[in-house]
């Protein structure tokens, strides 16, 4: 274990995985008060939200609008997806710190979630690259499905490390694999990483995990141990995917926080912030969170639990 990571950098997703699924109507003050949370606790990476098509996913429809009343912090970059040129405009006119570009390793779930091919999906990138660099608007990239598809299909190692590969050539800083269905165990997360690592630096991989299966955290553990330290994760565990059937949420923050806080790896971010941060986005939801340590350690910072109010 000597070769494990000293820091560890987390992209909170929870402004967008988090909410994208909910099915009630979240107010844009809301979303802006859990960024300014987050922003608090210490976060420097977040998804604001998703310049994609409303009819969609209704939900990240007032993204404009949580770009323009942002209380920007400097130390952060904050991220919109973006899907195709039109959603880079927004990305533009939204004065995004950087973008998110999304394809799969499944056929199937691409057709689905974004209408397109795998091949299709990186014809409808090269406009946005193209911009993307011209404006100096770093992207990161992401490839859903890597460790199993909620249709089914056999998704091989290789697969991911092509597309990861496709993904790095086309000049994104980090390609971060996705288990968007979290049905990946330890071993398999290890041989994924292991050849994505062949195809790309290490330094460019990230990992982001929904926990459906409660693998999501001895996951992350191998990951760390293969040399990964760009985590992916949502605080109060909110997150899943209107177009990955049976998918749920992200590994919590705060489940993240404190195994890497027990081993010595450092995030700087605050626990104490993020488990408050938890049950303020819970209360606004009517729901506990998912995440054992934001359970765990309610009492102990006397956290009011407004979530059955
Ligand atoms: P399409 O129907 O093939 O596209 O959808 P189109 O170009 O024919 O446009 C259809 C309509 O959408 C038009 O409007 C466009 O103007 C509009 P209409 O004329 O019908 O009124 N449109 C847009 N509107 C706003 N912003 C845009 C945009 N683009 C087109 N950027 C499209 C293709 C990609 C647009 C659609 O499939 C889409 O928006 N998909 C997004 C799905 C999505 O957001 N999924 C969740 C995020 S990915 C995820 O959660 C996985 C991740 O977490 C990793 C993991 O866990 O695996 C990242
Ligand atoms: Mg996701």
């Amino acid at each position: 274990m000597s070769n494990l990571p000293t820091k560890a950098r987390i992209f909170e997703v929870g402004a967008r995985d988090g909410l994208q699924n909910e099915k009630v109507e979240i107010p844009t003050d809301i979303k802006l008060e859990l960024i300014d949370r987050l922003v608090d606790a210490g976060v420097t990476a977040l998804e604001a939200g998703a310049f994609v098509s409303p009819k969609w996913v209704p939900q990240m429809a007032d993204t404009k609008q949580i770009m323009e009343k942002l209380n920007r912090n400097d130390n952060v970059s904050y991220a919109v997806l973006t899907p195709n040129m039109k959603g880079f405009d927004g990305a533009v006119a939204g004065n995004a710190d950087e973008i998110l570009l999304f394809t799969a390793a499944s056929e199937q779930f691409n057709q689905k979630n974004i209408n397109c091919s795998i091949d299709e999906s990186f014809e409808r990138f090269a406009p946005v690259v193209e911009a993307a660099k011209a404006a100096n608007m770093p992207f990161r990239l992401s490839v859903s499905c890597a460790l199993g598809s909620p249709f089914g299909e056999e998704i091989l190692p290789s697969k991911v490390a092509e597309v990861a590969k496709r993904a790095f050539e086309l000049g994104a800083y980090e390609i971060s694999i996705a288990d968007t269905i979290g049905v990946g165990t330890p071993l398999q997360t290890k041989n994924v990483l292991e050849a994505v690592a062949k195809e790309i630096p290490l330094e460019a991989i990230g990992v982001h995990f929904h926990d459906t299966y409660g693998q999501a955290l001895s996951n992350i553990l191998m990951a760390l141990q293969v040399g990964v330290n760009k985590i992916d994760s949502s605080v109060a565990g909110l997150g899943g995917c209107p177009y990955a059937p049976g998918a749920t949420g992200n590994v919590a923050t705060e489940d993240v926080l404190y195994m890497l806080e027990g081993m010595g790896i450092d995030t700087g971010i605050d626990l104490e912030k993020m488990v408050r941060t938890a049950w303020f986005i819970s209360g606004f939801l009517g729901r506990p969170p998912v995440s054992s340590v934001a359970k765990a350690l309610k009492n102990k910072f006397n956290i009011n639990d407004s979530t059955s109010d």
